[in-house]
């Protein structure tokens, strides 16, 4: 594997590669040569670059990890493409339709192979409750309700650039993959409804919050509700919840604010996360750890990816229509 992006998330996408009995990490390229070198030092990893078509073409990896800040995708996804790598592309795949074409494109002119970090389909829970959907227990999927919100740290401290996406796209992409997976079906027509003010009161120039309505093609109907302003008191730096209603059956998840174990210091009380990211022995586990794994083992054993670039095509082709929707405050159509 190669990685584009040496910041955050890429240093646990190094963790996983080099954690993988049959991967290694053989190059990392960040624009700041200082992260790409410091991440090589740390996860030993023979190169590192600050141009990452001088790596494409050097370090001889068969795929690249693109762990470039939302907008930043594309242009690494094409490069790596036409250097004939596959590509695991973190989510949201682009948050332009050109970006989303020009990916397409260069995937399908390139014949690599493409998978998009969409991790939630990992999630022990969203994925028991899928496989209830899938064997009929529940019926026809009627209506839903998924909440996925950040604390407001995330958008005030974690993210440099948060001012450059949405929490559509930053949570968004999984909340509309989700859904989309659970209906199995597209998204014809979203009304959205968004609030700001608060972000921006903290220096963050982004929206607060959306509320979206999604019609499905074949009649579901679906609510999602998308913030970067949970109080920073929060137990879980996500909150996390999830109903899906049947014509036989219904299943709901509270993800984040489970009861499995709970921490009490004198200055706060909080719920270690022993389900989305941590570690054990050393070892990186959790499902937003599975889904990188899993990149490696379909690339090794040629099995179909569990979430495709062509859902990811769409989730973000819907994301535009939930953007147009809030700004317009009118119903706005889907087009693919
Ligand atoms: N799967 C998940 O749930 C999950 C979780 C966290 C982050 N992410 C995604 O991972 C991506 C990165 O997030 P992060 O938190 O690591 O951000 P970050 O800001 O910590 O790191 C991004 C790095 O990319 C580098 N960079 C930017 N443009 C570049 C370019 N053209 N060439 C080389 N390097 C470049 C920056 O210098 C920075 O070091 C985002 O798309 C984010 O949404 C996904």
């Amino acid at each position: 594997m190669a990685i584009v992006g040496a910041g955050i998330w890429g240093e646990n996408h190094a963790k996983i590669y080099q954690a993988h009995p049959f991967c290694d990490v053989v190059a990392v390229c960040d624009q700041n040569k200082a992260k790409a070198q410091a991440l090589a030092a740390k996860m030993n990893i023979p190169e590192h670059y600050d141009d990452y078509g001088e790596m494409f073409a050097k370090s001889g990896c068969d795929a690249v990890a693109i762990v470039t800040p939302d907008f930043a995708h594309a242009a690494v996804a094409v490069a790596a493409a036409n250097n004939k790598k596959h590509l695991l592309i973190e989510k949201p795949l682009a948050t332009t339709r050109d970006d989303v074409r020009a990916i397409l494109d260069a995937v399908e002119k390139n014949n690599v192979r493409a998978m998009v970090d969409l991790h939630n389909r990992w999630s022990p829970a969203f994925n028991v409750a899928h496989q209830s959907v899938e064997n009929g227990e529940l019926g026809t999927p009627y209506n839903a309700y998924m909440r996925l919100n950040d604390v407001k740290w995330v958008a005030t401290d974690m993210l440099p650039w948060a001012a450059q996406s949405s929490i559509l796209w930053f949570l968004g992409s999984h909340s509309l993959d989700t859904l989309r997976w659970f209906f199995n079906d597209e998204v014809v027509r979203v009304y959205s409804v968004s609030r700001e003010g608060i972000l921006k009161g903290l220096g963050v120039d982004t929206v607060d919050t959306y509320l979206t309505t999604l019609e499905f093609k074949n009649g579901g109907v679906a609510h999602m509700e998308n913030g970067w302003i949970t109080p920073n008191a929060n137990p879980c730096l996500n909150d996390i919840k999830f109903t899906i209603l049947g014509d036989k059956g219904m299943i709901s998840l509270d993800v984040s604010n489970h009861n499995m174990i709970q921490k009490y210091t004198d200055e706060k009380v909080t719920v270690p996360d022993v389900v989305v990211q941590h570690s054990i022995f050393g070892y990186p586990k959790g499902f937003a750890f599975e889904s990188i794994r899993g990149f490696v083992d379909c690339i090794l054993s040629g099995a179909e990816f569990p979430v495709s670039v062509y859902d990811a095509a769409n989730t973000s082709i819907a994301i535009l229509a939930i953007m147009e929707s809030a700004k317009t405050r009118m119903p706005v159509e889907v087009v693919y």
